[in-house]
């Protein structure tokens, strides 16, 4: 089958989050079950330089109300998947590449793009799978217009972060979409008193997929669904959740380069160890034998920043070394300083991105610390389960889905700490009792092992994916 994915970022070129991870892994695994897969996304600044084809295949033109602009294409193939770049220098050559007054704009122009870049190549996919609102309006552009080459196509949408919802205003529809005001008036796109592009996905979509099981039952829910509720039971048989994986070639302590020492579910005790002492080391941390908590995240309110943040002070109490890795939301960022100031011997702050520092943050700590507010999937968890450090995390979402919680009774099966409440006292209880199993040797290796152990491979997932889009190309 042509499996077309239509992402706003994706690795190994441009990441920002998750979305990026799973754009490529997934477009991976089905390249490797043999499909033809296409990936596009933006040419943004920085992304240029990466590439090794420096010339253009093809350009083409978007109309939007009274614009005209050109698309320049250029394309890599990338460990068996065609890779496309869409140029347009005025609107993805920025600093950053969300967060702009008219971002609404400049993906209403990267969508129409992708639909005339497919038109140009001539290439007719049997599957468009759009994800998130940045590029979730391509199936309603296709079957309003009545497109004939896409006669026979069939779209998926993937929601994987519903906070987002790409709201534009109601006579946007027309001057960025030339689509008729009347899909605003009948309902079909209306969200409130103005647009959702990513209601536009779910209304439209043949398919509807999030991240994993629990969040899709949290969507459908008043209280998780963040407005989209009402929206997706009308979707609630076409909508599914499937867990995403984590790249095993990728993330792998046995072959990673950026840890000091190599190790495996047999050889984790002394491998560990190795990397603890380098990351204390590099990080200043005093007593290189302490238990270790950390956090690589997205610093924002979504992860429960305030959680961790009172958590740190009875570790701290308790002897406890704490790492926090990440970037974002200013106030948080200025606490983790904070409390670097007033424990510098304990606490270890990196504000940024650095994903070398993160491997060895995974590699050499005992606990890591995921209380989301909301997670549809999280990607961090399986990392740290991979790496042997035990998430200790608010059962949402995704994380309930991967993490199986200690209780004293479970240890052949347990893989990680959980609890329900969104409060400060119940996650620092839970790193207080995960502290305690810490300082029980045989208890606390066994469930490393068992977190090692995990499978967050993609072979599972990315069946359940082949066979949603071969149950579509089947109607
Ligand atoms: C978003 C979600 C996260 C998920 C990721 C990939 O970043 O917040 O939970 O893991 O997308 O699907």
């Amino acid at each position: 089958m042509k499996l077309v994915m239509v992402g706003s970022e994706s690795n190994p070129f441009i990441k920002t989050g998750g979305l990026a991870d799973v754009v490529y892994a997934l477009s991976r695994q089905m390249a490797k079950t043999g499909e033809e897969v296409s990936v596009f996304i933006p040419l943004y600044s920085g992304v240029k330089g990466k590439l090794k084809e420096h010339e253009k295949v093809a350009e083409c033109e978007v109309h939007m109300g009274w614009r005209r602009e050109i698309a320049n294409i250029y394309h890599e193939k990338f460990t068996g998947i065609d890779f496309y770049f869409l140029e347009n220098q005025h609107y993805f050559e920025r600093g950053t590449i969300y967060g702009y007054d008219d971002d609404g704009e400049r993906f209403a122009f990267y969508q129409q793009a992708v639909i005339e870049a497919l038109r140009v190549l001539n290439y007719k996919p049997d599957i468009i799978h759009v994800h998130d609102w940045q590029t979730a309006m391509i199936p309603c552009l296709i079957k309003e217009k009545k497109d004939e080459f896409f006669k026979g196509t069939k779209f998926v949408l993937t929601i994987h972060n519903p906070a987002f919802q790409g709201i534009i205003y109601r006579e946007s529809l027309g001057d960025l979409y030339s689509l008729p005001l009347e899909l605003y008036d009948n309902g079909a796109l209306r969200f409130g008193e103005v647009v959702s592009t990513l209601k536009g996905g779910i209304m439209y979509a043949d398919k509807i997929t999030t991240v994993s099981p629990t969040h899709r039952n949290e969507l459908l829910t008043k209280e998780g669904g963040m407005g989209l509720d009402t929206v997706l039971a009308l979707r609630e048989y076409d909508f599914c959740g499937f867990l995403n994986g984590i790249g095993y070639e990728e993330f792998n302590p046995e072959t990673d380069p950026h840890i000091a020492k190599n190790y495996n579910a047999s050889s984790f005790v002394s491998g560990k160890k190795r990397n603890k002492e380098e990351l204390c080391n590099r990080l200043n941390l005093k007593n290189k034998n302490a238990p270790l908590f950390s956090l690589v995240s997205r610093i924002t309110w979504q992860k429960g920043m305030s959680l961790v943040f009172a958590a740190v002070h009875e570790l701290v109490k308790h002897g406890a070394n704490v790492v926090l890795l990440g970037s974002g939301e200013y106030q948080s960022e200025r606490e983790m300083d904070r409390l670097h100031m007033l424990y510098p011997d304990q606490v270890a702050v990196y504000v940024g991105y650095n994903d070398p520092l993160a491997r060895i943050i995974y590699a050499g700590s005992d606990f890591f610390m995921m209380p989301s507010l909301f997670e549809p999937c999280g990607l961090g968890q399986m990392i740290a389960q991979r790496y042997g450090a035990l998430p200790i995390v608010r059962r949402v979402g995704g994380l309930k889905d991967s993490v199986i919680n200690y209780d004293g009774n479970n240890l052949e099966t347990s893989n990680g700490f959980g609890f329900d409440e969104f409060s400060e006292w119940e996650m620092t209880r839970t790193c207080l009792y995960a502290l305690e199993q810490y300082n029980k040797p045989e208890v606390f290796k066994r469930l490393v092992k068992n977190a090692i152990k995990t499978d967050n491979s993609w072979e599972k997932s990315g069946e359940q994916y082949h066979g949603l889009y071969r149950e579509l190309l089947s109607r």
